[in-house]
C-alpha cells in the first residue's frame, strides 16, 4: 500500500503519538509518520519521536512567522496529512487557507460539548453521565470541524478529572487510528 506522509504535532506527554507510531508499522495502515513538530523543546512525547528515528522539529511559537516556518517544513518533508495529538496552540485562518490538505484533530470530548480546554473539569461540574473522545476535521472554528469518530463511556459515581482523563485516553489510542482508516476508505 502507498501511505501518505503525516506529520503529528504534538506539544506534552505523546501518548497518542507513540499509539500511532505503533499502529502505522502496520502494512495496511494508511499512513507513515515522516515527521514531529511540537512547540515545546521539553515535551515528554519528543522521546517516541527519537526512539523510533523519526525527525522532529521544534517550533519557537514565540517568533512572529513561526506558521510559515511549519508551512516550508511540511513542504520539505512532502507532508500531505496533519494529525494533531495533544497539540496546545490553535492554528491560524492563514495557516489553514496555505496549508489545503487533510489536518485532524483529536479532542477528550464528545463534542460538540466541552471545546476548547479544562474538558474534564467542564464534564465534572455539568454532571455528565457519559463521555468520551471525538476526532474531527479541523477549520477555522475551535474543535469546530466534521466529525470522523466519536468514542463514548458511562461515567462512575466514584470519577474524578484524573479517572476521566484515563479512560477517555483509553479510548482515543482506538478512535485516533479507526479515524484516520475511515478517511481513506471514504476516499
Ligand atoms: C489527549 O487526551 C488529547 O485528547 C488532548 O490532549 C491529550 C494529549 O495526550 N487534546 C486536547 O485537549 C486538545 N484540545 P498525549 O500527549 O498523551 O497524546
Amino acid at each position: 500500500m502507498v501511505k501518505r506522509n503525516a506529520c503529528v504535532f504534538i506539544s506534552g506527554k505523546g501518548s497518542n503519538l507513540k499509539n500511532l507510531i505503533e499502529k502505522s508499522r502496520n502494512y495496511n495502515f494508511p499512513i507513515k509518520i515522516n515527521l514531529v513538530i511540537c512547540d515545546n523543546e521539553k515535551a515528554l512525547g519528543l522521546k517516541y519521536a527519537k526512539l523510533n528515528s523519526i525527525p522532529y522539529i521544534i517550533i519557537n511559537t514565540r517568533v512572529s512567522n513561526y506558521e510559515n516556518k511549519i508551512i516550508n517544513i511540511l513542504r520539505k518533508y512532502k507532508i500531505s496529512f496533519i494529525c494533531l495529538a495533544g497539540y496546545m496552540k490553535i492554528l491560524s485562518k492563514r495557516f489553514l487557507q496555505n496549508y489545503k490538505k487533510i489536518i485532524i484533530n483529536i479532542h477528550p470530548s464528545l463534542l460538540p460539548k466541552y471545546k476548547g480546554l479544562n474538558t474534564y473539569s467542564k464534564i465534572i461540574k455539568n454532571k455528565e453521565v457519559k463521555t468520551g473522545c471525538t476526532v474531527h476535521h479541523v477549520n477555522e472554528k475551535l474543535d469546530g470541524g466534521n466529525i470522523i469518530t466519536k468514542k463514548t463511556f458511562f461515567l462512575s459515581p466514584g470519577d474524578n478529572e484524573n479517572s476521566i482523563k484515563l479512560k477517555t485516553q483509553a479510548l482515543e489510542y482506538s478512535a485516533f487510528p479507526e479515524a484516520i482508516i475511515k478517511i481513506f476508505r471514504q476516499n
